[in-house]
């Protein structure tokens, strides 16, 4: 039956068609603007001097803390699945006042990294540079009347960073928002002869929420106070600029932002003015609200997990800090 309403074609013929090319899953493939790869992706990994048995960290189902018997076994399956850099954290032996254990030539990451470079020489190894896995207080640096004390903790991270480049690592990861950082870092390093060694800086390190369950696998809760007097606050972005052109201008040969999702405006501004690459870190919060609606049955774990990644890809990342790599690279095969 021909109504009045159709009788008029013209009105009713969309001139434009993008339809077009969605038909076909090939088609789709073929015009894809954003693609990963497991060379997008850099994954961290928690090395623990007081475990003999690797111990699932319980709000990051699939993540464990490893003893240093298990790293070699690990990066081989990493390598294995082509991601391209790990990312090392520790948790030491024991916490004091000022970190001491994170500078230790035979410190928990030190001996990590050298495991690694040995067992798998072509894998990035970075480490992150920060005090507050190693201080008795959980604070990113040396207190002093109540605050972290910026310039006393820029020496110590300088040493960190180097007994870290001792150890092998391509990149250090100074992650604990100290003013300065970058510059400390490289003077040392440049000074010790280390000067192929990359600085990946945490530029635009947000003081978020989405760190919970990082600090409980980490152990790195503050006892007291919060970060908010040297991490970011969530609602500025253009001090994010400031923050990552301060650290261009030092030496930062990548900068990163952290957290990544509710940051993709920041990511994809930085990537627009920079051009160092950008990083992006897809931290636990974020992994863990995704495994725990997929373990419900409430969410597709891995059509959200690729979603999430090739987001934060999109946005201008160019590479993805994330414990879902290993995951990923093999969901990533399968297509
Ligand atoms: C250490 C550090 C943190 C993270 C990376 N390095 C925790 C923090 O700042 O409290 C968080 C990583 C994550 O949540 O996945 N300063």
């Amino acid at each position: 039956m021909k109504s009045e309403l159709f009788e008029t074609t013209d009105e009713f013929h969309a001139a434009e068609r993008p339809r077009r090319l969605r038909r076909l899953q090939a088609l789709r493939r073929l015009i894809q603007e954003t693609r990963l790869s497991p060379s997008d992706f850099m994954y961290p990994i928690f090395v623990d001097r007081r475990v003999t048995k690797r111990q699932e960290i319980e709000s990051m189902p699939g993540i464990y803390r490893l003893p240093l018997s298990d790293v070699e076994e690990e990066v081989a399956e990493i390598s294995g699945l082509k991601i391209p850099a790990v990312l090392v954290f520790g948790l030491p032996s024991h916490k004091d006042a000022t970190g001491s254990e994170s500078y230790s030539s035979d410190g928990v990451v030190q001996q990590a990294i050298r495991t690694i470079k040995t067992a798998s020489p072509e894998l990035v190894v970075a480490s992150d540079v920060c005090l507050c896995q190693y201080t008795d207080h959980g604070h990113c640096g040396v207190i002093r009347g109540g605050t972290v004390a910026n310039d006393e903790t820029l020496r110590i991270l300088a040493r960190v960073a180097v007994s870290h480049a001792e150890a092998g690592a391509d990149m250090v990861g100074p992650s604990g928002m100290m003013d300065g950082q970058v510059k400390a870092i490289r003077a040392a390093l440049d000074g010790r002869g280390f000067t192929d060694t990359a600085i990946m800086s945490y530029s635009a390190k947000y003081s978020s929420s989405f760190y919970g369950p990082f600090r409980e696998a980490a152990e790195s809760s503050p006892l007291w106070g919060d970060r908010r007097s040297y991490q970011m606050d969530p609602p500025n972005r253009i001090e994010a600029m400031r923050e990552i052109a301060l650290d261009v201008k030092e030496g930062a040969d990548i900068a990163m932002v952290k957290p990544a999702l509710c940051y993709l405006d920041v990511i994809r501004e930085a990537r627009g003015k920079f051009d160092v690459p950008i990083g992006a870190y897809n931290v636990s919060g974020e992994y863990a609200m995704i495994k725990a609606a997929g373990q419900k049955g409430w969410l597709d774990e891995k059509r959200v997990a690729l979603e999430t990644l090739t987001a934060i890809k999109r946005a201008g990342a160019s590479f993805v800090i994330t414990y879902f790599a290993k995951e990923a690279a093999k969901w990533l095969q399968e297509v």
